[in-house]
């Protein structure tokens, strides 16, 4: 059951790359990204393309063990799998906050294993970080955490409080509590919000990065059932309406069916299923688990 890349993607490029070795798989994305006129490249690149990623920490296990797909501009893809299955490693390593052992990923149109620290640190700004804890900064209003997702993407190095912020980022970072349906809650301290809504702060903030990529790790695994429900029904409709691409974690099966366009699931560090949401259920997903 594997998924074939959504149209609009180069499909000949990646049936190519998955028949070759790493080397040559790097190889086939240097000389397709040379060829291509920069607009169509621009239309017609997919986000994150994974070939061949492999991560140990240890001589005895594989934590990856040869991960490969593609996520398309625009898609939603959830990341299911046991504990320990290796789910945010992957996250971690498509971004090379690890580093992975071996493979190649191309991120937003970049190898990232040819980018210098600077250039790391510019790409990881058009990504938009959420994770299980939202780690707010307590004391600060909720606009105030929101305004500094604008800061990597800012000349000043320091964090910024509402009141000195430029106002076209204060007007910007109210906007984006507003998406999340909490303009109401702008002044108020991060440590009097309730679970829920610090986590759509948080997505506020990522928001903030005007970000092209959006990946999550387990968002809503912190809040209650119904809280859970609602955060990633907002989330999954402004990634939707936003035309962002999404790549999210979780252990609610359901979730991964709802809320996203396509499934992937690991088994120790391997993908052992990738198929469109709509061709799912909760069954066929639970039994990947036995
Ligand atoms: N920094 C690390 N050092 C050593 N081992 C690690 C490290 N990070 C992860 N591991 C190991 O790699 C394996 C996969 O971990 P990972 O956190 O990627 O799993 P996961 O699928 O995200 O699990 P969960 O659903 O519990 O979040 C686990 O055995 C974990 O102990
Ligand atoms: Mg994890």
């Amino acid at each position: 059951m594997t998924m074939e890349p959504a149209s609009g993607v180069p499909l000949a490029m990646f049936r190519d790359a998955t028949s070759l070795d790493e080397a040559g798989a790097s190889r086939a994305f240097a000389s397709q990204a040379a060829i291509m006129p920069v607009n169509e490249k621009a239309a017609r690149e997919p986000d994150l393309v994974v070939r061949g990623l492999r991560k140990s920490f240890d001589k005895t296990t594989r934590v990856l063990d040869g991960v490969d797909f593609t996520v398309p501009a625009g898609q939603s893809v959830a990341l299911i799998g046991a504990n320990g299955a290796g789910k945010s490693t992957l996250l971690r390593s498509c971004l090379r906050l690890i580093e992975p052992d071996a493979g190649d990923v191309r991120l937003l149109g970049r190898d990232m294993r040819s980018l210098k620290a600077r250039e790391l640190r510019e790409l990881r700004a058009e990504i938009g970080f959420v994770f299980q804890k939202h780690n707010l900064v307590p004391r600060l209003s909720a606009l105030t955490n929101v305004l500094h997702g604008a800061l990597p993407r800012s000349a000043l190095a320091r964090p910024w409080f509402q009141s000195c912020a430029p106002k076209s980022l204060r007007d910007e970072a109210l906007a984006c509590l507003e998406r999340v349906g909490l303009g109401h809650v702008a002044a108020r301290r991060a440590d009097k919000l309730s679970g829920g809504q610090s986590q759509r702060v948080a997505i506020a903030r990522a928001l903030m990065q005007r970000p092209r990529l959006m990946v999550a790790d387990e968002p809503v695994a912190s809040l209650d059932p119904s809280s859970g429900e609602e955060v990633m029904r907002l989330f999954a409709d402004l990634i939707r309406r936003e035309g962002l691409t999404l790549l999210f974690t979780s252990h609610d099966l359901s979730h991964a069916i709802a809320y996203a366009d396509r499934v992937i699931a690991l088994r120790r560090g391997s993908i052992v299923l990738d198929a469109p949401s709509s061709e799912l259920n909760v069954a066929t997903l639970r039994a990947l688990y036995d």
